[in-house]
This record gives structure tokens, C-alpha cells and sequence, in this order.
């Protein structure tokens, strides 16, 4: 009771007015210090935590990583953070669509229990110089286009890691490779940390949710649902028996003659590994990153 007590106090004294002065009933924490000492204070009442990290511009796929973190853990940490390590020179740092105070407005509807919102000084202060990056693995796929992206991921997730120091950590199947990348990182480090992987969440269309969506035009928006219908037909196709590099360049031709501007790749992996397989097996997972205009699609499939 004493402990409950001493936690509420400590929570309240750390609420945070937002823009424009405006309270927000949720508990907003930016310093590492802050969060650590609450965790002790939940730690003390063998309270487990669950940490969903995000860069914000939250839509329904977030809250449904949160929505299972609520269900599985005591407390909830969301972190809002957009992350510069992870973003290649030409790409969108300067105006990904965060924005924290409509962020935390969504987040108040959900029970979560605290957010973390750091500055960049507080997550990289001068002279941080410590990287994880995980080759061969990290160098296929999504990190032959973003070189430096899974190293931005590993290093920030690891960081949040260590930080939040969760039960659990919950993560988007449709960053497939992101996913694959943090439980490889989790388990080589020793992380403590058991990491729950979430079905992507997708428009009625089939567009799979993503906070990049905002870039599409209306034509655009139109199109994009054909990459997820296109990952489905290669599915059918290879279930038939067809052959694979058949069934690929076949769905590579239809992207781009109805719209899509250029295909990173679309390729059927180990869903381990994501080593690019040469015949069909159960355990693939069929990805595919194509470009709409300006605006870059990812999604992925599960073959069972
Ligand atoms: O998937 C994301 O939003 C980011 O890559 C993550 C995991 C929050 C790390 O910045």
C-alpha cells in the first residue's frame, strides 16, 4: 500500500503538460533516469513489464501491439521516438509523419502506463559511439536497399532494451526482417527479453497498415493494395507447382504495368533465416518492397 502510494506520487509529480500548456492524464517521461526509477518502483511490487517501442505517428497496427502488451504485462511502456540512426541520408527523417501531441492524444484512450518520449540528445548524447549491427542477415533484403537501417533498429531497440529492461517487447510482423533481426539480437546478447511477434494489421483493401501510407496520393492509395494481392497470388501460384522464377517475374510484370514504379525485390525466404530459397518449403515467408512514386511499400506473407 505504502509502495502503491509512494509510485502514485511519482507518476504524478512526472506528468508533463503537452503543447499549448494542455495536461495530459498519461505519465510522459523523457529522461532514461525517470523511466529506470519507476521501473523500480514496479519491479518492487514483482509487477512484469511489457515495452512496445514506436516512432509515433501511431495508427491501428500500433495500437494493436499495445493492446496485446496490456493484455500480457502489468505495465505497459510505448516509447515515441523517431529514431535518426535508422534513416539513410536521401530518406524521410526530416518529415516522417510523427506527431506527438495527436500520438499521445490516441495513446490516452489506451490504458497504457507510461510513455517514453526522449530527445535525441537523451538517447545519443555527444560522443555515443556504440553500434550493434548484425551482419549477413541484416544485409539481405530490406538492408541491400537501407544499408544502415537494421544497425539504426538494433542499436535503438538494444538501448530501449536495456533501458526499459522488459519481460516482453512486442513487435510488427509486417517489418518482418526488423522482427527476425531484434530476437536474433535478443538471443546472441543474452537480452532477457521474450519477444512477442504481432499479425500485420491491414485496411479492408489489404494494404497493410503503415505510418508511411500518408505519403500516397489518392491514385496511388488506389494501386498500393495490389503488392499484398500480388504476395498472394505467388503464393497460389507456387502451391500449384509452378515454377518459382516463373512465378516471381511474372508478379514483378504485373506491379509495374499497373502502377508500381520500381521493385526492390520479391523474393520466398527461409522464415528463419531469410535466406532466398530455390524450391517451394512450409516454412517460407514470401516479401516483396516496391515503389509507389516516392512513397516505398513493404509487406510480407506467411506460406502457412
Ligand atoms: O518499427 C519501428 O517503428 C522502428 O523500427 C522501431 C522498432 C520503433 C525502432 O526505432
Amino acid at each position: 500500500m505504502r509502495m502503491r502510494l509512494k509510485q502514485e506520487l511519482f507518476l504524478q509529480a512526472s506528468i508533463t503538460m503537452l503543447e499549448n500548456d494542455i495536461p495530459s492524464t498519461i505519465t510522459i517521461v523523457r529522461t532514461i533516469s525517470d523511466v529506470k526509477n519507476i521501473l523500480k518502483l514496479w519491479r518492487n511490487d514483482n509487477l512484469n513489464v511489457g515495452l512496445v517501442p514506436t516512432m509515433g505517428a501511431l495508427h491501428e497496427g500500433h495500437f494493436s501491439l499495445i493492446k496485446k502488451s496490456l493484455s500480457l504485462s502489468d505495465r505497459t511502456i510505448v516509447t515515441l521516438f523517431v529514431n535518426p540512426k535508422q534513416f539513410g541520408r536521401n530518406e524521410d527523417f526530416d518529415k516522417y509523419p510523427a506527431n506527438e501531441l495527436s500520438d499521445i492524444k490516441a495513446l490516452e484512450n489506451l490504458s497504457v502506463d507510461i510513455i517514453f518520449a526522449p530527445s535525441t540528445e537523451e538517447m545519443y548524447p555527444s560522443g555515443n559511439i556504440t553500434n550493434i549491427s548484425l551482419p549477413d542477415i541484416g544485409d539481405l533484403l530490406e538492408g541491400e536497399f537501407r544499408p544502415d537501417f537494421f544497425t539504426g533498429v538494433a542499436t535503438i531497440v538494444c538501448k530501449l532494451f536495456m533501458i526499459a529492461s522488459p519481460d516482453l517487447a512486442f513487435f510488427g510482423e509486417k517489418d518482418y526482417q526488423q522482427l527476425i533481426i531484434i530476437e536474433k539480437m535478443a538471443q546472441d546478447l543474452n537480452i532477457p527479453v521474450e519477444i512477442v511477434g504481432c499479425p500485420i494489421i491491414r485496411s479492408k483493401d489489404g494494404l497493410a497498415l503503415s505510418s508511411r501510407n500518408v505519403y500516397l496520393s489518392d491514385n496511388e492509395r488506389l494501386v498500393a493494395p495490389l503488392l499484398y494481392k500480388v504476395l498472394n497470388e505467388i503464393l497460389d501460384n507456387v502451391r500449384n507447382g509452378e515454377q518459382l522464377i516463373k512465378i516471381l517475374n511474372n508478379a514483378k510484370i504485373k506491379l509495374l504495368d499497373s502502377g508500381f514504379t520500381k521493385i526492390d525485390y520479391l523474393k520466398i525466404c527461409d522464415d528463419k533465416n531469410l535466406k532466398e530459397l530455390g524450391n517451394f518449403s512450409p516454412n517460407a515467408r514470401i516479401l516483396g518492397a516496391a515503389w509507389l512514386g516516392n512513397t516505398r511499400l513493404i509487406d510480407n506473407i506467411g506460406v502457412n
